[in-house]
């Protein structure tokens, strides 16, 4: 990860706390001059990377080579800070750093902590107060238009269309913890809103491709046609490691990018910045719309502007396991996830109330969780204050993969098998009108099959 840090217009005092901290959590900290050099001291000691002032263009991009090969092996590590004066984000050294690293280094992620602007700090030098629109310039055409306090974006937008603006992005309450910054430009705007709108140029149009790839419930041969040419295609792979496993055979080609559990918001993330400027898959079990990446990927895409994405549905888990138990779902169902990390306890419980009370057939995703969290046991508690304990249970562990364990059982034995049932597994349970679920199938690999009956 790199940071590009804002250290203020020079005096040590016009720090922000942000900056502080970040440059003291920073394993290696890069200034581009002796003046950043002497602001960082107190707080990190900065390797001063050469910028000359020289004039021609291919010496210059060589050093902008160099200079970023340093800091990328570092931000490889770890979390590495690039630390100017001012704010990184205007007339900066750090965009030449930012272009160089997102071209040659794609997967390392970049963000940056603002820092107070000449811009605003000669306001307060100058005694002069800004109460109307202001023009910087370094000579070259404006071809970006900030609008405040926009009341009414959309039609904002769309004046700005008209003088020639294509490129559109919202935001409210920036860094107040309840900021949204999005390219979906709303009706009504906020008070601390924003409209940034740019005239982007041909040819720095976004040329990637991101996919969300529902990959199935496992074996290679469970992924569609489509899931299969888009990773064909994909230069970059996103993934965790059992899922990247699973298809490792057709991704040879694909640079792979893993992640543990847990780490899906970074995951997104990436997915969405390299997905600007490369073809990327991000892969997800099963259906990628069924408790998948689809839905977080697309929340962290809707703050990119442009960016163009295609959702590649994957066979889901309860289809796998229907087909496995021959149990077709002929009847109403419900659906229902023990993960309480978007919905909370209580929501689950009325939930499952809900639908046993109303005699559906109840497919349970995540029944477990890695340290065992999720109360399978109370889930089936509910259930058997509204069903008999006859009612069928079936019990799908790995399907289509090495180990793939069904059961048919009961409502009153599903118990039996508690030690089975892993975060792998999907339970489903039967309603009135559900027939028992027998051994007319045929396992398919001559994996391992179980009947309780
Ligand atoms: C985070 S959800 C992901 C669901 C996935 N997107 C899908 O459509 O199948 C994980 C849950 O899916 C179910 N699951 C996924 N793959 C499975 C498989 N091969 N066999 C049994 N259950 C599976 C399990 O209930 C697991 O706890």
């Amino acid at each position: 990860m790199l940071i590009g840090i804002g250290l203020g217009p020079g005096n040590p005092d016009l720090l922000t706390l942000a900056a502080v901290k970040a440059l003291k959590e920073s394993r290696k900290v890069y200034v581009p001059g002796k003046m950043a050099a002497e602001l960082v001291a107190p707080y990190a000691k900065a390797d001063v990377l050469d910028f000359p002032m020289i004039q021609d263009e291919a010496e210059l991009s060589k050093l902008w080579e160099t200079n970023a090969g340093i800091v990328a092996r570092e931000a490889e590590k770890g979390t590495v800070s690039f630390a100017v004066i001012g704010d990184p984000n205007f007339f900066s050294t750090f965009s030449h750093l930012r272009r160089t690293i997102k071209e040659k280094y794609p997967h390392i992620g970049i963000t940056t902590i603002p820092g107070v602007s000449a811009i605003t700090a000669q306001a307060s030098r100058t005694n002069i107060s800004i109460e109307g629109s202001f023009i910087v310039s370094d000579g070259s055409p404006a071809d970006t238009k900030i609008i405040l306090k926009t009341k009414n974006p959309q039609k904002a937008k769309e004046e700005l269309t008209k003088e020639g603006f294509n490129d559109f992005i919202y935001a409210e309450r920036l860094f107040m913890g309840n900021e949204n910054v999005t390219c979906n430009i709303p009706e009504k705007g906020d008070y601390f809103s924003m409209l940034v709108a740019r005239r982007y140029k041909p040819g720095i149009l976004p040329k990637g491709k991101l996919y969300i790839v529902g990959i199935g419930p496992g074996a290679v041969e469970q992924l569609t046609g489509k899931a299969k040419n888009a990773l064909a295609e994909s230069e970059y792979i996103i993934g965790n490691g059992t899922y990247l496993d699973q298809i490792a055979e057709i991704t040879k080609n694909s640079k792979i990018i893993r992640s543990g559990m847990g780490g899906e918001i970074e995951r997104a993330r990436k997915a969405v910045e390299l997905g600007r400027d490369h073809v990327v898959s991000i892969i997800s079990g099963g259906d990628a719309n069924v408790y998948g990446m689809a839905g977080l990927v697309l929340e962290v895409a809707e703050k990119e502007r442009e960016i163009d994405i295609e959702v590649i549905p994957g066979v889901t888990a309860l289809s796998a396991a229907a087909s496995l138990l021959g149990a077709p779902l002929v009847n109403d169902f419900s659906v229902i996830s023990l993960s309480d990390l978007l919905t909370g306890i209580e929501t689950i419980k009325h939930r499952l109330n809900k639908a046993a009370e109303a005699d559906f057939a109840i497919a349970i995703y995540n029944p477990k969780s890695r340290n065992r969290r999720h109360n399978f046991e109370g889930a089936i508690e509910i259930i058997r204050k509204y069903r008999n304990d006859n009612t069928p249970v079936g019990i799908v562990k790995d399907a289509t993969r090495e180990g793939e364990t069904v059961i048919a059982t009961t409502l009153g034995r599903v118990m039996e098998y508690n030690d089975i049932i892993d975060m792998s597994t999907i339970v489903l349970i039967g309603n009135s009108e559900s027939r028992l679920w027998d051994n007319r199938i045929i396992t398919p690999r001559g994996y391992q099959r179980k009947y309780a009956y």
